[in-house]
């Protein structure tokens, strides 16, 4: 995944130079291997790229610092997938004329064969990148005489993959155009002077409130304070909705906080209230759906799934169904012969652009006849577009890499359609419904007051546990969810290698790492799982291992069999204890937090991850 931002202004007043590279550093959360920048003025292409972190490359080389009378300006954030994060395979990348810059968000499929013919025909390519063909491609088409426009779209027809790209042109400096297939894009306008392109809305939030959300094989040609959309499949001009975001820039940016991170798992319990707004009537299809379901898959990737397999638990309570969770990345290889028409599929995606998710997706509707309900943070995404019903979860925009609040807000969100499922079967008491519909509602709550008390405690944790390189994350029933959740937090931001693992099933096998000091964080909600897992807490314990155990307020077992324990303020009924993965995850998430800073990472920037994974 990259960010790309682009400017187009006919506005003597604003320093485009500037504009465009704050633009750019709000995407750097999609990409941080290199960045670029190119800008238009004199009939003349500026280009200023290296490897490194924006930061960086502003100190080296004044990124931001492009000629004065520039009303032109397109940049780039990479997330290298074709070549090595270098400067020379950074973008923008320029044809052979240095007078067409590209800049682009995706794969293209079939770069390879389009380099070899271009370098027969003459082309020099500069970097081993797949979408230095790009501006090749448009070269060649206006070399045989097109006019801009049209060898964009000549040359999109070339392309297999995944794009979304801007591009502009020297003798053409009153336009950008962009272009769109299953990587984002989005238009921001302030009508009659300015209009920018962006991989994601907080690029121009603070600039612009009114957006385009381009789809599916779509072309812009923008101008300053004007768009035009072209359908690239009938090549019809396409009348689009213009949307007022209500997202305030505070949302989008880190507000006081060090990190997004923090910011973000601070946010929980507003998020959470928001999405428990989500309208019952939207809830009420999905539970209808499920309901009258025979077969019913859920699947998703990392954190999206591991909010899968808590919402599967509750779902399941309430349906009385199985419901089948498979990684979205094995879900046609493992359903090939036996997913049965008129299947549901759950699909859980923060971003909706995951593209493991997408083509699970993609392959099971074009293979069977099934429905697709989705759950989505964003508005828009590539995922609603193949799904018959949408639930969008109002987390707000989340920006560091690792997800938290829009895990929390996943589980809620299927939880809250296993109560609406409940209230469809009658099986449970409607009293009973009325106390889990008051539990739920008390989540945000629970963590406020956690957040509020449990800063210093998770600090003192983190100490304590400095040395450890090794975890495991135990627990039984709902909360191995909270287990593999909590635990991959810990792998991403402070590199620390976890396994979160059923705690039953940790003495076939993983016990044998466990020596003097071995840490092994327990999730211990007194559920029904409760009695056997203080067994396991004992298991470890005899081997030496370290307890720390995350327990409700008035547990007193598990907390006096452990050497450290975290104590989640909430009552310990079966109405809190089925919507613990919600309460407890922010305490895993913390700890993972802190554990990075006291080992000088950036939580908001895991070595090797990018936010969306748009590659195979
Ligand atoms: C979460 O911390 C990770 N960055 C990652 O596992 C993520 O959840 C996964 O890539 C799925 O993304 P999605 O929810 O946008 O589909």
């Amino acid at each position: 995944m990259c960010g790309i931002f682009g400017i187009i202004t006919n506005q003597d007043t604003i320093s485009v130079g500037n504009i465009v590279f704050e633009g750019i550093k709000r995407l750097e959360y999609r990409g941080y291997d290199s960045c670029g920048i190119v800008s238009l003025s004199n009939s003349k292409l500026y280009l200023k790229k290296d490897s490194g972190k924006i930061d960086e490359i502003q100190r080296k080389i004044n990124l931001a610092e492009i000629p004065n009378n520039s009303k032109l300006a397109l940049a780039h954030t990479r997330w290298a997938t074709h070549g090595a994060p270098t400067k020379i395979n950074s973008h923008p990348h320029l044809d052979c004329h240095n007078k067409i810059a590209v800049v682009h968000n995706g794969i293209i499929e079939n770069f390879l064969e389009l380099r070899k013919e271009l370098t027969q025909n003459g082309h020099i390519f500069r970097s081993e990148t797949d979408t230095e063909v790009i501006p090749h491609l448009i070269e060649s088409q206006m070399k045989k005489g097109l006019n801009f426009k049209d060898s964009v779209i000549e040359s999109l027809k070339l392309l297999k993959g995944a794009y979304g790209l801007a591009v502009c042109q020297v003798d053409n400096p009153n336009s950008i155009i962009v272009a769109r297939k299953e990587s984002p894009l989005v238009i921001g306008i302030d009508e009659g002077k300015t209009t920018y392109c962006a991989s994601d809305i907080p690029a121009f939030l603070p600039l612009t409130k009114k957006c385009y959300i381009m789809d599916d094989d779509e072309l812009a040609i923008l101008k300053a304070g004007e768009v035009e959309f072209i359908n690239l499949l009938t090549n019809e001009k396409v009348k689009k909705e213009l949307r007022t975001i209500e997202w305030s820039i505070d949302a989008a940016e880190k507000g006081g906080y060090e990190h997004f991170m923090l910011k973000e798992i601070y946010e929980e319990p507003t998020a959470i209230r928001r999405t428990l707004k989500i309208s019952k009537e939207q809830l009420k299809i999905f539970a209808n759906i499920l309901w009258s379901a025979e077969n019913i898959y859920i699947t998703a990737a990392g954190t999206s799934f591991y909010a899968s397999l808590a919402g599967k638990f509750i779902l399941t309570k309430f349906l009385g169904k199985y419901i089948q969770a498979i990684e979205c990345s094995e879900f046609q290889t493992q359903l090939t012969n036996s997913l049965k028409k008129d299947s549901v599929i759950i699909a859980v995606s923060q971003s909706g652009e995951t593209i493991d998710t997408v083509e699970a997706i993609r392959w099971a509707r074009s293979y069977k006849d099934v429905k697709i309900l989705t759950i989505t943070n964003v508005v828009g995404s590539t995922l609603t577009r193949y799904s018959d019903n949408v639930i969008v979860t109002q987390a707000g925009p989340e920006i560091g890499v690792a997800a938290t609040k829009t895990y929390s807000t996943q589980v809620l969100t299927l939880a809250l359609v296993a109560l609406e499922i409940a209230k469809l079967r009658k099986v449970e008491l409607e009293s009973d419904i009325v106390k889990y519909e008051r539990a739920l509602r008390s989540t945000p709550q629970i963590i406020e007051n956690f957040l509020k008390n449990n800063i210093d405690l998770i600090k003192g944790i983190v100490d304590t546990l400095d040395k450890s390189a090794q975890f495991f994350f135990l627990a039984r029933g709902i909360s191995i969810a909270t287990a593999k959740e909590g635990g991959l937090k810990l792998k991403e931001v402070a590199c620390r290698f976890i396994e979160g693992y059923s705690a039953a099933h940790a003495k076939h096998g993983p016990i044998s790492l466990v020596r003097a000091g071995f840490p092994i964080i327990f999730i211990a909600p007194p559920d029904e799982t409760y009695q056997r897992l203080i067994g396991n807490v004992m298991e470890f314990k005899a081997r030496g291992g370290k307890i720390i155990s995350l327990v409700v307020e008035s547990d007193n077992v598990i907390a006096e069999l452990s050497d450290l324990t975290i104590k989640i303020p909430q009552p310990g009924d079966k109405y809190h204890n089925i919507f613990s993965p919600i309460t407890f995850i922010p305490a895993l998430q913390l700890l993972a937090y802190y554990a990075s800073l006291l080992h000088g990472l950036d939580p908001d920037k895991p070595l090797n991850l990018s936010k969306t994974v748009t590659v195979h």
